[in-house]
């Protein structure tokens, strides 16, 4: 469980995030907002990236403050970012390899770890190819594989879904749906796309510049006319 207490960050003049409170209790959560509303900045906080003037973010009640992005990872944080970092050089699998290197606890475990996270992305049968002969799907997929090394706990994503066709939305929706179950962690989901966040997110959370706009069960934030003004564009 994530818990963020009256969050504040400033960049020079800018305030992306302006003491945001709030709670991700549902195995898979939603964050929503317009661009430039803070989405990413929570993400980089969570993850340690950008350091809040103000408040504080916890995960299972451990506070995360004084904890290095790597001491993050160790207690179970995970995240990918909005731009892949697939590595053009390694193949499929040693993209993987290259972070059970640094997060699995022996080298068996690192091998168990990797097959099961190439298999659960469908990246077995490719596991040779070269980063650079991977589209865009197969490079999501690396980076929603190297989340589910060693014991995550939270697995914060950011805009997996961006630019992916409809086929290829639906199975990364499948995915996403199994990963609370099969891998044991907590899933926050960014996405533009509202049918997306709506078909697995229990919760979801609204930022508006910065301001908490909504977080609640998903169907109804998505519901809320405050929310479709903002959001959606609709009254
Ligand atoms: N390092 C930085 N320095 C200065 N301003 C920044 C920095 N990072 C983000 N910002 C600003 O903070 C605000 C929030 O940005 P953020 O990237 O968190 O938005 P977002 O909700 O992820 O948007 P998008 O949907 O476009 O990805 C924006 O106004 C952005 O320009
Ligand atoms: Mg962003």
């Amino acid at each position: 469980m994530i818990k963020i207490e009256s969050l504040t960050v400033q960049f020079g003049g800018v305030r992306p995030l302006d003491a945001l409170e709030g709670q991700f209790n549902a195995p898979i959560c939603g964050l929503i907002g317009p661009n430039g509303a803070g989405k990413t900045t929570l993400l980089n906080v969570l993850s340690g990236f950008v350091t809040p003037v103000k408040g504080s973010v916890s995960l299972d009640d451990i506070i995360l403050r004084s904890l290095s992005p790597v001491r993050r990872v160790a207690a179970g944080l995970r995240r990918t970012f909005q731009q892949e970092l697939v590595v053009d050089e390694l193949s499929a699998r040693d993209n993987i390899q290259a972070i059970a290197d640094h997060i699995s606890a022996t080298r068996r475990d690192a091998r168990e770890e990797i097959d099961r996270a190439m298999e659960f992305v469908g990246l077995t049968a490719r596991a040779d190819v070269p980063g650079f002969q991977l589209n865009l799907y197969e490079r999501r997929m690396i980076e929603i594989g190297k989340t589910l090394i060693g014991k995550p706990k939270a697995i914060l994503l950011d805009e997996p879904g961006a630019g992916l066709n409809e086929s290829e939305t639906e199975r990364l929706r499948g995915l996403l749906l199994q990963i609370p179950q099969r891998f044991g962690a907590q899933l926050i989901l960014i996405d533009h796309d509202a049918d997306l966040i709506a078909s697995v997110c229990a919760e979801t959370m609204v930022l508006d510049f910065g301001k908490l706009l909504a977080l609640g069960p998903t169907r109804a934030v998505l519901d809320d006319p405050a929310v479709r003004r903002a959001y959606l564009g609709t009254a």
